[in-house]
């Protein structure tokens, strides 16, 4: 764990929140590579949720809500953890308007989920959809944990990416089951390590106010085994409690019929997915007699795809010949490339491995008579010349 928290503060992913200022619990800012990282998993979640589905509306709510939202829910009631004996709500609390007015006592949202439920009649409105649909948002949540700890795992302020999913009462099983699996298929595709996840399935008195059936999708860290997202059946407990119904308009025979749909709820927080999937990639061997660490991130998560290099940075026309004709065309076709021309070519893999960078092309003097680079492999190191003409079509293919 301690590796994985120097590599992201030295290589530019994580710092500490307000550090300068000695820092502040539970509170982390994000540097260039790590928002890179965040984005493409957020990326790859709302591709696969959102875009590639017919039955989807996304959306993004105010963090600021009306109190009574968070009244309705149950949560100024039961967002509580223990503390000295007593419970202590875990909710945020602001104070919106200026004091002159009256001042009214608000919460920065703990999670996504009502920004949906408090939209579900406008997307009904907008969008006519037919029972089953879904809700996607991603977006930051707030909770005034008693106790922040285990870097991103147990934040103040962190982000979810959160689904809810209407589906008539009687069908909850079965979507339930469905979206089990595809939680599991996004771990997987987006390069979470599937040994160290582990299903519990959560025993009545330890499920949140909300829940009939809750699992939670657990992870082996370095700090023991918890969660890392979740899967809950929410029943029509919100709908009803904000006082929301379906009208099937769509269907022949009971058409104006209102219902209630209840509601499956996939939840995934962003800043342990990032966690988890550095954890995963975190490999260390060894490269020509020398001890290396590098992140093992599959080509379209990684926050660099490749990065291009003269061999030596003070031979203007290699590194006019790496600027011009392979730098500056990979960077407009892919965006996230990187230029590195510090220290000698042994440094400059070490470096782009620990960022995760799968490609490190490389111009050389060869390269100003035929025009071909070499192109370094991360996990095997291998190196294979290629025609700078080719380099677009080489990367496509493998990204
Ligand atoms: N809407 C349901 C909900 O909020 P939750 O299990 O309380 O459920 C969902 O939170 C996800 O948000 C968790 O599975 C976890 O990934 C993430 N999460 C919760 N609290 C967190 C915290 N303090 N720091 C970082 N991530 C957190």
């Amino acid at each position: 764990m301690e590796k994985v928290v120097s590599l992201c503060k030295r290589r530019g992913f994580i710092f500490p929140g307000s550090e300068i200022y000695g820092g502040f619990a539970g509170t982390y800012d994000w540097g260039h590579f790590g928002l890179a990282l965040k984005n493409n998993i957020k990326q790859s979640w709302w591709k696969k949720f959102v875009d590639s589905r017919r039955d989807m509306y996304g959306m993004d709510a105010a963090i600021l809500m009306n109190p009574k939202v968070w009244e309705a829910t149950g949560h100024v009631a039961n967002f509580a953890d223990p503390l000295d004996g007593k419970q202590f709500n875990t909710m945020l609390k602001t104070s919106v308007g200026a004091e002159v007015d009256e001042i009214s006592v608000s919460y920065l949202r703990p999670e996504t989920a009502q920004g949906m439920f408090v939209n579900f009649k406008n997307t009904v409105d907008a969008f006519h959809p037919k029972l089953p649909f879904g809700m996607a948002q991603i977006g930051k949540a707030f909770r005034n944990e008693i106790a922040p700890r285990d870097f991103l795992f147990r934040q103040r302020e962190f982000e979810q990416m959160e689904i809810e999913y209407f589906v008539k009462g009687e069908e909850w099983e079965k979507y339930f089951e469905y979206w089990r699996g595809e939680m599991l298929e996004w771990m997987e595709e987006v390069g979470i390590d599937m040994n160290k996840v582990h299903e519990l399935e959560v025993p009545d008195a330890d499920r949140a106010h909300y829940s009939k059936r809750t699992i939670d999708f657990e992870f082996d860290y370095p700090f023991g085994r918890k969660e890392l997202f979740g899967l809950a059946y929410r029943t029509d407990f919100d709908l009803k409690n904000h006082k929301l119904e379906y009208i099937d308009e769509a269907n022949e025979q009971n058409r104006g019929e209102k219902t209630i749909p209840h509601v499956i709820e996939p939840t995934f927080g962003v800043d342990r997915a990032v966690l988890v999937l550095i954890l995963s990639s975190y490999m260390e061997d060894e490269k020509d007699g020398e001890a290396r660490s590098y992140l093992k991130l599959k080509p379209n998560i990684a926050p660099v795809i490749c990065a291009v290099s003269p061999l030596l940075k003070n031979k203007p026309e290699l590194v006019e010949y790496a600027n011009t004709k392979v730098y500056a065309p990979l960077k407009a076709e892919f965006g996230r490339v990187a230029w590195d021309d510090n220290g000698n070519i042994g440094k400059r893999y070490r470096r782009q491995d620990e960022v995760g960078t799968p490609w490190c092309i490389v111009v050389d003097f060869d390269t100003l008579t035929d025009d071909t680079v070499t192109v370094r492999e991360r996990d095997s190191g291998e190196q294979e010349r290629i025609k700078v003409e080719n380099l677009k079509k080489y990367l496509k293919e493998r990204i």
